[in-house]
């Protein structure tokens, strides 16, 4: 099969392997754990904080982030399509008691002056504003990467009314891939970052928080409430080392490949798709043909060994990862050519 489904279906590559099989490890718990202390250290770094803490899930970390600067009965702000508040079932709510409040449109995209307008008076009646999420790359908005202007515009505003900005960079590292624009500089922008290993960075498992060490503080304890911490999880972070250390550049490959797939299918009867879209790994491909919904042609395709994901009633996702390359395209453009009846 040619899975285009998600860049989460990577395999742990033979070096992933060894490493993890090798790793040195410790109660995370008890004593710390060297590997993932090392991890930790590293992620930090590249994020330009004072401090990661290693968590099993991009969703973990987005929720650390949420219950360490909030408290029950705030609001937060997030983008419409955010994953924060479209993909964590209500996390936010369900965990934390915060309510959120959401603007902007499937671009993916934030509006300073909105964002200002959405921050709530000192007032009896009214809940606190007490953080602003962004996301980067924007999943849902087809992996568009939020230029700095508009990023640094919409942390400013959060800044003057002294309400802290959480970056959900699952994706960050495609961002910087795309950019050119180093994580630092992505991440000075917020007091907490995220970024996920398990994402185009190739790790099975695994995402770090990061922020200064007050932040932290509070984030373990709220990993510990959500049962994050993990034990000799030195065997997971192991993986994540080497796709920290090693996966970055390679995301180059991942957006040519998605561009290549929104060319060629973009041209045919029944599909649209805009190449100059695709800026990192992720392509939104429209289904038009009145013969299918997105529904029935990921079916159709999956008959074909193509695997891939409705994002709404006539949208597919496609997603590249290091689990696919040049041949599976090929797959995927006859499989669509078969399917929709062109020659
Ligand atoms: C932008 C973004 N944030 C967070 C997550 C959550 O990651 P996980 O699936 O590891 O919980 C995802 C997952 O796709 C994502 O796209």
């Amino acid at each position: 099969m040619s899975d285009f489904r998600s860049d989460t279906v990577t395999r742990p590559t033979p070096a992933m392997r060894e490493a993890m099989a090798r790793a040195e490890v410790g109660d995370d718990v008890l004593d710390g754990d060297p590997t993932v202390r090392r991890l930790e250290e590293a992620a930090a770094e590249w994020l330009g904080k004072e401090r990661a803490l290693f968590v099993p899930s991009g969703t973990m970390a987005n929720q650390v982030a949420v219950g360490a600067w909030t408290r029950p009965g705030d609001e937060l702000i997030a983008q419409r399509w955010a994953h924060v508040v479209t993909f964590e079932a209500g996390a936010a709510g369900y965990l934390h008691g915060v309510q959120a409040t959401t603007l902007g449109d499937r671009s993916g995209h934030l509006d300073p002056a909105q964002v200002k307008d959405a921050i709530r008076p000192d007032f009896l009646h009214c809940p606190r504003t007490a953080l602003l999420t962004l996301e980067q790359t924007h999943n849902a908005a087809g992996g568009v990467v939020l230029p700095m202007e508009e990023v640094a515009g919409v942390a400013a505003i959060a800044r003057e009314h002294g309400i802290p900005v959480h970056l959900d960079g699952a994706r960050l590292a495609n961002a910087v891939v795309a950019s050119g624009i180093p994580a630092q500089r992505w991440a000075e922008q917020a007091d907490s970052v995220s970024l996920c290993f398990s994402k185009g960075l190739g790790a099975p498992v695994g995402s770090v928080i990061a922020g200064d060490g007050e932040f932290i503080e509070r984030g373990v304890l709220v990993r510990k409430r959500l049962g994050g911490w993990m034990r000799q999880a030195g065997h997971l972070a192991a993986a994540a080392l080497l796709a920290l250390e090693e996966g970055v550049e390679r995301l180059a490959e991942d957006h040519a490949l998605a561009r290549s797939i929104a060319e060629r299918l973009g041209v045919l009867p029944g599909l649209a798709a805009d190449p100059a879209a695709v800026e990192t790994n992720i392509v939104m491909v429209s289904v038009e043909t009145p013969d299918h919904d997105a529904a029935s042609l990921a079916q159709a395709l999956g008959e074909r060994g193509v695997r891939v994901m409705p994002m709404g009633e006539r949208v597919l996702r496609f997603v590249t990862h290091r689990d696919v390359g040049p041949a599976d395209v090929d797959r995927l453009e006859e499989a669509a050519r078969a399917t929709l009846g062109v020659g």
